[in-house]
């Protein structure tokens, strides 16, 4: 019998991990939480959302006093990148965030195993720290061990000159050359960082598009603004070999279909190809837990894995990899493990990519509802027709509303603009309510807004929208 016994051990202290610990926490369980990281917060605080939003906010500010300030009458002569200083902010940032669980932990009595946590059965979790190794008895165990960088075969990650989004985040010298192998979303954001403090950035996709997951209009939209932006694309293409020379690497490349060879050499290389489930060294066998065929710890529609004391959430599991739904996975978890019915509404999760201007959608694409046979109604609005995007010099992109063509009920919103990813929130709210497109089109929105772009767009699904 292990010493110390817990109601909810929690594998992981990421998005996912730390908010069920909390929320266990909060329904009266005693709750720990082993941690192999020497902070809090997982990927998203450490090396993921946090840190990209951070450069990625720093990068937009340099490149707004560099290149739109003077057009608002703003004069501030020569600007001058502080690197160190963008790379320090970025830490503080991280640091901040960081120490900020390790406080909620505190308040709400969570004890932070620290250490590596391997299943030894379906009750007890063994934690490998640095004082050596104790096992702990659990009622509840939720697994919540996040993803890791998938590898592109041939190119060795060294985080120097072959980065994972992890190194891309503190280079600690603008490129000249940097190129991206994958044009999904960590390709996009950190690509648009070091193109905006400098560096010549080519995006090299396998697909003949880049951000796959997405609507299909937004995705061509979203290459050409990013191409004005001055990043280069090259689609529909695969990287068969590298070879790093004394300053640059050179990668080869082929059409995808297959054809000529041909090499773009880079200083820095990012691999962004997705990532994967991590559950190295976690004891799924020891405890009798099934992974699925991609690898994924298998669980039911209540995050219940075949062993009914385990559960499992976020990256590590099926589903996007946002640290929102692994977030609202955590609560639910526990919330189930007290008896209550708790939900998650898959249809609502909403993603954004935080470029500029921003791209967030929630729903279904248009290729979806096509392939679903669903009949449906389109409502767009640009930018360029709304009163606060033309103030703020910030006219790209649109707002696309999809309704149910019999119902009228929402089915999916699809957004390029600055504050998307602020905006798309009014529309998971209207989903999660099963609004129309009408509840949204006769809702009052203030003025001069840039919601009002999607209050016209629900009105185009009509053909009433009032300032196009
Ligand atoms: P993780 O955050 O990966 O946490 C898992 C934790 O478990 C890690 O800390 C790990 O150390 C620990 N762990 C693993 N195995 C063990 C073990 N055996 N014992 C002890 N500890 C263990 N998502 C968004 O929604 N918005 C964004 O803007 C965004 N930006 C991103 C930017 C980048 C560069 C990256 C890489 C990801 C980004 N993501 C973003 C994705 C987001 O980070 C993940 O979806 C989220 O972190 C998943 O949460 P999680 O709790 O499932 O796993
Ligand atoms: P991704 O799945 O978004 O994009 C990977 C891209 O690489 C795809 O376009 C894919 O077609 C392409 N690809 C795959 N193999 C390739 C190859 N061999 N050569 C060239 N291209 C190839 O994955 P990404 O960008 O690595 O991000 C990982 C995860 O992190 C995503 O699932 C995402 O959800 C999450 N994330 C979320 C963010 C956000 O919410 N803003 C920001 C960053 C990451």
């Amino acid at each position: 019998m292990p010493e110390k016994n817990y109601d909810v051990v929690v594998i992981g202290g990421g998005p996912g991990g730390y908010v069920a610990a909390i929320r266990a926490a909060q329904l009266g369980f005693k709750t720990a939480c082993v941690e192999m990281r020497k902070t809090l917060g997982g990927t998203c605080l450490n090396v993921g959302c946090i840190p990209s939003k951070a450069l990625l906010t720093s990068s937009e500010k340099f490149d707004e006093a560099r290149n739109h300030l003077a057009s608002h009458g703003v004069k501030i002569g020569s600007v001058e990148l502080d690197l160190t200083a963008m790379l320090a902010n970025k830490d503080k940032v991280v640091k901040d965030n960081v120490s900020g669980v390790e406080f909620l932990f505190k308040k709400n009595k969570i004890d932070w195993l620290r250490g590596k946590g391997r299943l030894v059965s379906a009750t007890e979790v063994a934690v490998e720290g640095e004082g050596g190794t104790e096992v702990v008895g659990a009622k509840n165990i939720i697994i919540a061990t996040g993803s890791d960088v998938t590898p592109l075969p041939g190119l060795t990650i060294d985080e120097k000159r072959v980065v994972s989004s992890t190194g891309a985040l503190e280079l600690s010298e603008v490129p000249k050359r940097l190129a991206v192998i994958g044009g999904g979303v960590i390709g996009l954001e950190l690509g648009s960082v070091w193109s905006r403090l400098g560096a010549e950035v080519t995006v090299i996709e396998f697909l003949d598009r880049i951000l796959p997951g997405m609507d299909g209009e937004v995705s061509k939209q979203m290459q050409r603004i990013l191409s004005k932006q001055g990043l280069s694309f090259r689609l529909g293409t695969k990287v068969t070999g590298a070879k790093a020379g004394k300053g640059a690497i050179a990668l080869t490349v082929e059409p995808a279909q297959g054809g000529a060879a041909e090499t773009v050499e880079a200083e820095v290389v990012l691999v962004a190809i997705g990532r994967r489930p991590y559950t190295d060294g976690l004891g799924l066998e020891a405890a009798g837990v099934e992974k699925d065929a991609k690898g994924r710890v298998k669980i039911d529609k209540h995050w219940r894995t075949n062993v009914p004391s385990i559960y499992a959430i976020g990256d590590v599991v099926e589903g996007p990899m946002l640290a929102h739904k692994a977030e609202d996975e955590g609560v639910a978890v526990a919330e189930l493990i007290a008896g209550q019915h708790p939900h998650v509404n898959y249809d609502a999760v909403p993603s954004v990519v935080y470029t500029w201007p921003e791209v967030a959608q929630v729903g279904r694409t248009e290729e979806q509802l096509k392939a679903e046979g669903i009949q449906y109604k389109a409502g767009k609005f640009p930018f360029s027709a709304n009163g606060r995007a033309r103030a703020l010099h910030m006219t790209d992109g649109f707002v696309k509303v999809l309704a149910d063509a019999r119902t009228d009920r929402v089915l999916g919103v699809h957004i390029i603009g600055a504050n998307a990813g602020d905006l798309i929130a009014e529309l998971g709210l209207a989903m999660e309510f099963g609004a129309s497109s009408e509840d949204i089109a006769r809702t009052c929105h203030a003025h001069p807004t840039l919601n009002e772009a999607v209050k016209e767009a629900a009105l185009a699904v009509e053909g009433r929208a009032l300032h196009i």
